[in-house]
């Protein structure tokens, strides 16, 4: 057979259509009930958790791989959320253009066609069921947190297990290099070869949320809507006892050594950070997947929006401030810092609360992303990147459970191989990179239909859309050159994402348009 170069090309760049789009909107039987204030509770509920109740220690005293920003950590949070601030508003623009869910992928699929599409669509997996591994992981670690204070009436099998038991690997090695033992002595091995360290509690709870998911859960919304109330307020609780343990020196140090003390990695610590704690804002573009269901989207889409960045920034400048006012960056524990900087302060009551209201938000925050991963998996399948079968329903829970199985096995698969740190800055590669392509389609798309409706437009254009390119981009190349591991995955996932597309995508797109 010929190659038809032009019809390759044609294909790649073939775009679904506004009106294609639209029609699928209209014909949803999604009723329009949210207002802002829903928006932006379903935000909080989509953002607030794994990276506020753990990531924040990493970003602040280092990790493994990065450098820590130390108490300049607030400045990072301003860089990471000016980084979010500009994204969100071209995301608010089309979002209001096109009320359908999908989120990125579907305005990459309006704008830069089939290739770039599908290449969003891989790249969110990071996003959602690869940043849903570090979710597991610090749920863990808060789990034995919270069990610590019953350490009194449960057996030590219980509270304090062995440490294979209850991490990855990579994460059992370094906390048995850190108690000076020796991992290879500790950790097990299966047929006297493979090495096993697996974090059991966290793979039960990826299968509970599955099964949960999979059968279907009516009330989650409501129960989405408490749990946002309890995490908020064990994170104002922390805000508030702790603001009563601050020790300026723990900033500043001495006069004339300050910045050393606020900043020890300088500017490398403080871009390091920002890129760390990025993961912290990540999922505020859930939003926009609520649109079909949003009164009046054009005004309520970008409140909902902002709206939820905002609040976010406050709670996290606040939290971080006490954070690193409370314990030097020393003394910073990065398994569960917020509840461990309380019991450093003697209050282990509030410690104790602080590890229940974490381990609700995070639940809570596994179980928004879940429900993600599936969705997006669900549209690239009808749309005819992914096999059919994916779009199976359940024939009693009417729940599409092949694609909720997938899902989880992801997830679970994942966390054998990957800690805390590489699957959250994995997870901030795949968002930024999402976010980089929404501010390039919003200038495309102001080009090419310059006279389309807007219902919100992005002010100042070109100006933010660039600069979101410039923060979310300035910050993805810094770190490409500046992290390990995670470094080298990201442009792997990449090319894995190119090869699938040849191999298995183009040619079932082409067979399904034959069909
Ligand atoms: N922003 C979400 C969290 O911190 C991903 O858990």
């Amino acid at each position: 057979m010929k190659f038809d170069l032009s019809a390759f090309k044609r294909n790649l760049l073939s775009k679904k259509t506004f009106d294609d789009i639209l029609q699928t909107a209209e014909n949803s039987d999604l009723k329009k009930t949210l207002n802002a204030f829903d928006l932006i509770v379903l935000g909080i509920g989509a953002v607030i958790g794994t990276g506020i109740f753990t990531i924040i220690g990493v970003a602040a005293a280092g990790g493994p791989e990065s450098l820590g920003a130390g108490p300049a950590l607030v400045i990072s949070m301003l860089i990471a959320m000016l980084a979010c601030l500009f994204s969100a508003l071209c995301y608010a623009e089309f979002a209001s253009m096109i009320p359908v869910a999908g989120s990125s992928y579907t305005y990459t699929y309006a704008t830069m066609g089939e290739f770039m599409a599908w290449m969003i669509g891989w790249v969110l997996m990071l996003e959602y069921a690869i940043g849903n591994i570090t979710i597991v992981s610090a749920w863990t670690g808060y789990f034995f947190e919270f069990l610590k204070g019953f350490s009194h009436i449960l057996p030590a099998w219980v509270t304090n297990p062995p440490i294979y038991l209850i991490n990855d690997y990579r994460t059992a090695v370094t906390a048995y290099q850190n108690l000076g033992l020796d991992p290879s002595v500790e950790i097990p091995k299966i047929f006297g070869v493979i090495p096993f360290a697996v974090n059991i509690p966290g793979i039960l709870l990826v299968i509970i949320i599955t099964v949960l998911l999979a059968r279907g859960i009516k009330e989650s919304t409501k129960a989405a809507a408490f749990m946002v109330f309890v995490k908020l307020a064990v994170i104002f609780l922390f805000i508030i006892a702790g603001a009563f343990y601050i020790e300026p020196e723990n900033w500043f140090g001495s006069v004339d050594n300050w910045w050393q003390t606020f900043a020890p990695n300088g500017i490398s610590g403080i871009i390091s950070g920002a890129f760390i704690i990025f993961f912290a804002y990540v999922g505020f573009d859930a939003i926009s997947t609520a649109a079909e269901e949003t009164k009046n989207p054009q005004k309520n889409l970008p409140i909902g929006l902002i709206g939820t960045l905002v609040i976010c920034t406050v709670v996290y400048i606040l939290t971080s401030l006490v954070l690193t006012g409370i314990v030097s960056i020393d003394e910073i524990n990065t398994v569960a810092p917020i509840a461990s900087a309380m019991n450093k302060t003697n209050s282990n009551w509030i410690a104790g609360l602080i590890s229940v209201g974490a381990l609700a938000g995070l639940t809570s925050v596994l179980l928004v992303y879940q429900l993600g991963t599936t969705r997006i998996l669900y549209a690239m399948s009808r749309d005819g990147f992914l096999p059919k079968s994916l779009q199976n329903i359940h024939p009693k829970y009417k729940t599409p459970h092949v694609v909720t199985w997938v899902a989880g096995i992801i997830v679970i698969i994942g966390a054998l191989f990957m800690d805390l740190n590489i699957s959250a800055e994995l997870c901030d590669f795949g968002t930024f990179a999402s976010f980089t392509v929404v501010c390039i389609a919003v200038l495309i798309l102001r080009k090419k239909e310059p006279k389309r409706k807007r219902p919100f437009k992005v002010p100042f254009v070109p100006l933010f859309p660039i600069l979101g390119i410039f923060f979310c981009g300035g910050l993805m190349i810094y770190s490409l050159f500046n992290l390990g591991t995670s470094a080298f995955l990201f442009p792997l996932w990449v090319v894995i994402g190119v090869i699938i597309y040849f191999l298995y995508c183009y040619k079932n797109m082409r067979k399904n348009q034959k069909g």
